[in-house]
């Protein structure tokens, strides 16, 4: 079994994110924490604990982390994600309480009570927590086996800004602290989750499946699709954040290339930019496998048959 750890702001491609991960038998997920950022951590948090129940996960430990970015002011995202990040399913208050722990803090103790190199760090929304964890307790990097997260754009350019995707650009500082720390990074930005759509017939693939948690994910990538068909024009929205977890379960769907990413903190006009020397141009270190393309086909699948694990009522 491999441990990891998730970070996430759901979100509905979060939430997705997260049933597919609870769903897997080939991952121990040691705790979930919450950060601000598609909507404010009052909401990342209890969405997360909206799912654990859905998901019958209420052994998993959810807490919550950073309520804004390192530097910069918080920006959201409900014009993708509706007011409550999850629009499209039944919302209710979940029974479950959030852990005590900040969230920040629940990161440092749970890697520094595992061995060297053992644990995946999953982080799918701004990566404030992860910096923060690394800013104050470096001595948890040799426990990181490899950080796959969701964020960045090459060649498809921006999301919130031409020049930048929306995770990178809430905490661009955060993201330079991360890109930069020296353990195996795995990035999916949008070059990878464009290819990931969810079209019609995939979504009715899912809906029949006829449980609870199918219908919740259809509801949420209804309303997903709504937005997003209209902006890119691809038939159907870009399921971005499972694909890290789908990069896990099956990393031959996907193809990557070993190259640097360094994220711009300085100018107003491309904040947040990933500078992918995918090339090898640079002369800078390569510090991150950059994914580049995805078997769509095979990931729906793989998405579709572990929702399916989850029980008719
Ligand atoms: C990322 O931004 C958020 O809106 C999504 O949840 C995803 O993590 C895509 O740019
Ligand atoms: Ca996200």
């Amino acid at each position: 079994m491999k441990k990891i750890l998730i970070d996430c702001d759901p979100g509905q491609d979060d939430a997705v994110m997260l049933l597919l991960a609870m769903a897997s038998r080939d991952l121990e997920i040691l705790g979930v924490t919450a950060v601000a950022g598609n909507v404010p951590l009052d909401l990342t948090q209890r969405n997360i604990r909206i799912i654990r129940e859905l998901a019958g996960r209420t052994d998993i430990p959810v807490h919550a982390g950073c309520r804004r970015p390192m530097v910069r002011p918080p920006m959201t995202a409900e014009s993708v994600h509706g007011p409550t990040g999850i629009d499209g399913m039944d919302i209710h208050d979940p029974a479950m309480p959030l852990g005590a722990a900040h969230g920040v803090d629940f990161i440092i103790d749970t890697l520094r009570a595992q061995a060297d190199a053992s644990v995946t760090l999953v982080p799918t929304g701004p990566l404030t927590n992860i910096a923060m964890a690394i800013v104050k307790d470096p001595s948890i990097l040799p426990k990181i086996e490899r950080i796959v997260m969701m964020g960045g754009a090459m060649r498809e350019g921006g999301n919130f800004s031409p020049s930048a995707e929306f995770n990178i650009l809430v905490d661009p500082h955060a993201a330079h602290v991360v890109f930069d720390c020296g353990r195996p990074i795995t990035a999916i930005g949008l070059d990878a989750s464009h290819q990931v759509v969810t079209t019609r017939p995939r979504l009715e693939a899912i809906e029949a499946l006829g449980t609870p948690a199918s219908a919740a994910v259809h509801g949420m990538l209804g309303f997903f699709n709504r937005h997003d068909s209209l902006k890119y024009g691809f038939g159907g929205a870009p399921l971005h954040d499972p694909c890290t977890i789908a990069w896990l379960l099956a990393p031959d769907l996907f193809a990557s290339k070993h190259v640097n990413v360094a994220v711009e903190t300085g100018s107003p006009l491309t904040m947040g930019h990933t500078a992918v020397d995918f090339w090898h141009v640079s002369g800078r270190d390569p510090n991150c496998d950059w994914v580049h393309s995805v078997d769509a086909d095979g990931f729906y699948t793989l998405l579709t048959d572990h929702l399916a694990r989850y029980p008719l009522r």
